[in-house]
């Protein structure tokens, strides 16, 4: 079989899949659709006619974006959640490309890259505080790079690329720049201002982390010749007539999303403040997660037997003793800190 050899030796993005009451490893929200919304949305879903294909050209959605961002219609482009657009990507480049993305920062970026045979230039992050390190970040891209990732906010540092280092990546025409908006709603921090004037800047948003991770469903603005361009590698009905119709609830009910918003940010800073108040190292969040150290082994199992599932980075990330914990409801957050401060005690710390 002529399948790729890098695939016989291949470590694919992990997930953890141990049934658990308590899931803080995902990034999702914690909040399901209220019942009244449910009911809405069942009278929403028994409109489509299920025999047909979806509307290809995602019209209404399309729309409402356009308006919402204040960017033309033909400068959008969805996704079958905001990884389909790393594959488009990819796709779109010539066989051996340089990629650059930051390390540690979201594993599909390598994951994909390599699958496709691509040459990847990780920036590392600042050892220390997990900012970008500016002459990292200034040698790679010395290289020459054709496509290079921005975590805005990084996943799984949860820090914002620092807007004074954008113009410099920014500068060379050639170099396509995505800044990956994943988490912006918990930061309402954008690089939009600059679509004006870079047309070779992608801005990538994804529903994933404001309740509506099972619809997987992401959006990419950008100059319209180069999203035309990714169109044509798009699959036609990529976005299914489920997830177009259930994300325009989004909009009609926003503020009730917004304000859900508001409590995970509010629960974050809590969160932080524990790790600050009994010495746990934590990297200052600007999303709806947090990345902290336990350098007492054992810390994941502990949590896990106790029904909670947060992220280990020592796998992906080569960040030994590091874990990542999504903010959840006050309830669970609270579960979460009570175990902390439990493993903490039964160790003598
Ligand atoms: C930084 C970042 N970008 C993109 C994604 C992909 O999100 P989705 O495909 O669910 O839209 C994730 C998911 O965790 C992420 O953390």
């Amino acid at each position: 079989m002529k399948i790729k050899k890098i695939l016989s030796n291949f470590k694919p993005y992990f997930v953890e899949d141990k049934p658990v009451l308590i899931r803080l490893d995902a990034n999702e929200s914690p909040y399901d659709l209220p019942a009244n919304f449910k009911e809405e949305l069942i009278q929403e879903l028994s409109k489509i006619e299920i025999n047909r294909y979806p509307d290809a050209f995602i019209r209404d959605l399309r729309k409402k974006i356009s308006d919402k961002e204040g960017v033309s219609e033909d400068s959008i482009i969805f996704g079958n959640g905001s990884d389909e657009f790393i594959y488009m990507l990819y796709t779109a480049l010539e066989k051996g490309a340089k990629v650059a993305y930051p390390e540690p920062g979201f594993s599909m970026y390598r994951i994909v890259g390599s699958i496709f045979e691509m040459r990847l230039f990780p920036y590392y992050l600042n050892k220390l505080d997990y900012s970008v390190d500016k002459k990292n970040l200034e040698n790679v891209l010395k290289e020459e790079i054709d496509l290079i990732f921005l975590g805005n906010p990084n996943n799984p540092t949860g820090n914002i690329f620092p807007e004074e280092y954008l113009e410099m990546v920014l500068s060379n025409k050639n170099t396509i720049v995505v800044s990956d908006e994943a988490y912006y709603s918990y930061s309402k921090k954008t690089f939009m201002k600059y679509l004006e004037n870079y047309d070779n800047l992608l801005v990538m948003r994804s529903f994933s982390k404001v309740g509506f991770a099972s619809i997987r469903l992401g959006y990419m603005m950008g100059n319209s010749r180069l999203i035309n361009k990714l169109n044509m590698i798009r699959s036609p009905y990529n976005i299914n007539s489920f997830t177009q119709k259930i994300a325009l609830l989004y909009f009609k009910h926003e503020n009730f999303f917004k304000s859900k918003i508001e409590e995970i940010i509010y629960e974050r800073e809590r969160l932080f403040k524990f790790f600050k108040n009994n010495n746990i190292f934590a990297i200052p969040s600007e999303s709806n997660f947090i990345t902290f150290r336990i350098e007492v082994p054992g810390f994941y199992q502990y949590l896990l037997d106790r029904g909670i599932r947060i992220k280990d980075l020592s796998h992906s990330f080569n960040m030994t003793n590091y874990y990542r914990v999504t903010v959840g409801t006050e309830l669970e957050n609270d579960s979460f800190m009570e175990s902390v401060k439990d493993f903490l005690s039964e160790n003598n710390i």
